[in-house]
């Protein structure tokens, strides 16, 4: 079946989720559909083509699902970056803040090696602080990211911003 339908085209909006005000975008209906989650995959990892990646790191939980797809694409490891208490080896943490709360994020402190090279992978940018501490624990253990690529950008919440003045390359496929 033929369809003009894009990446946006596939993802829906929860209003008040999980809190009045928010508006969640919702992935699993991209996810769910065979077209719509090859053609963000795909696009995820085109601006990277060429570049040699010995890791993705991927944000729980939404980073997993994609990040794992970017994964197995490149033919390189997956390394999951998780809220606390969840990895059952030696861990190094970052605390942080974002648009519905605060949390604490970890990573196996052997997960990646000095030097490696490391592609950050979640669904969406809002305000930069769950990719900012995912940076800083890749950065931590010596890990040097080639960039920072997400499903959405929330350009009003100001996460694009923080992560270009960090001096990450930041790639999204809508707003
Ligand atoms: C969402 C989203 C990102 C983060 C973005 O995850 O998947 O990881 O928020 O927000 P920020 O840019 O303001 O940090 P959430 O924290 O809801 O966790 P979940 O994936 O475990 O549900
Ligand atoms: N994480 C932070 N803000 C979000 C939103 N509006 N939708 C989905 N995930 C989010």
């Amino acid at each position: 079946m033929k369809t003009d339908k894009d990446v946006k085209d596939y993802i829906r909006t929860i209003v008040d989720f999980p809190h009045e005000g928010i508006l969640f975008r919702d992935v699993t209906t991209l996810f769910a559909d065979p077209r719509g989650f090859r053609m963000a995959v795909d696009r995820m990892l085109h601006p990277y083509a060429g570049q040699r990646i010995d890791k993705v790191a991927g944000l729980e939980a939404r980073g997993f699902i994609l990040g794992g797809a970017v994964a197995h694409q490149l033919g390189c490891g997956f390394v999951p970056v998780r809220k606390k208490g969840k990895l059952p080896a030696a861990t190094i943490s970052e605390s942080y803040t974002l648009e519905y709360g605060e949390a604490v994020i970890e990573v196996h402190d052997d997960a990646i090696q000095a030097g490696e090279t490391v592609l950050i992978v979640d669904d969406l940018l809002a305000t930069g602080g769950t990719a900012e501490a995912g940076i800083k624990l890749v950065e931590r253990l010596g890990g040097e990211i080639l960039g920072c690529a997400f499903i959405i950008d929330l350009p009003d919440l100001g996460g694009r911003k923080r992560l270009e003045a960090m001096g990450m390359d930041v790639h999204a496929l809508c707003a």
